[in-house]
């Protein structure tokens, strides 16, 4: 991840866009760039697990379908000084103004997602909001880390330990023939999707704002076990 001074921001650019947290290589934005241009960041996969430096960014965007609901929604938030210069030469349906004036109405509301969603965020609101949110995904990725990093490399994670995603959780086995048994053990303790990414391989177990604890310490107690059996 380039720290901010590595960072080629362009004299004049009007913002700078981040994906604050990246799923496949389970990487994050440790802090978000501080460069002096406003940032627009794509938060869906950790939308409300952290908190928004709002001093930093003009806009956040992200889809629904990790932290908040079922996918067919993003939600956008947008400084409202600049909703006048989205009134551009675009199509109706791209001006972040048509939204806002239309109360996000504009188009026919996918009412379902609308619903879960409201739902999540009542859920998230009782548990203490973004804060506590924020604060359990940072023990549940450090069980999970935890356990890569007592396996003197074992278990390994491809990430520098800054830039760790707390979402999305990476590594390898020394094989990859165990980590195909590593796979077929989860799914025989009835854990599924921890197959990473199709481009990148190894596993990535992804711990979105749903995932209780007990389900990150039934894949810790089988990464421990797995180890002692195999390594
Ligand atoms: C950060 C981020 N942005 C965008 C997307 C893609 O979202 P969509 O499939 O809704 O375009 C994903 C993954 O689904 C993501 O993790």
């Amino acid at each position: 991840m380039p720290s901010d001074d590595e960072l080629d921001v362009p004299e004049g650019a009007r913002y700078l866009h981040i994906c604050s947290n990246e799923t496949i290589g389970g990487i994050r934005f440790p802090e978000f760039p501080d460069v002096g241009t406003p940032l627009v960041v794509d938060m869906s996969s950790e939308f409300l697990a952290r908190r928004i430096p709002w001093h930093l960014v003009d806009v956040v965007f992200g889809g629904v379908q990790k932290n908040l609901g079922p996918a067919g929604m993003a939600v956008v938030f947008v400084r409202t000084s600049i909703l006048e210069e989205t009134a551009r030469d675009l199509a109706a349906y791209l001006r972040f103004d048509t939204h806002a004036d239309k109360d996000s109405m504009y188009n026919t509301p996918p009412v379902f997602t609308v619903w879960m969603t409201g739902k999540v965020l009542r859920w998230m609101e009782a548990r203490g909001g973004t804060p506590a949110i924020e604060r359990d995904a940072a023990s549940k990725a450090a069980a999970i880390y935890g356990v890569i990093d007592e396996s003197d490399g074992w278990f390994r994670s491809p990430v520098e330990p800054a830039h760790r995603s707390h979402m999305n959780i990476v590594w390898r086995l020394p094989s990859d023939e165990l980590e195909a048994a590593f796979l077929a053990a989860s799914k025989e303790r009835g854990m599924l999707g921890l197959k990473g990414h199709r481009s990148v391989g190894g596993i990535r177990a992804s711990v979105y704002a749903a995932m209780p604890a007990e389900g990150v310490d039934a894949l810790v107690d089988l990464m421990r076990t797995f180890r002692a059996q195999h390594a």
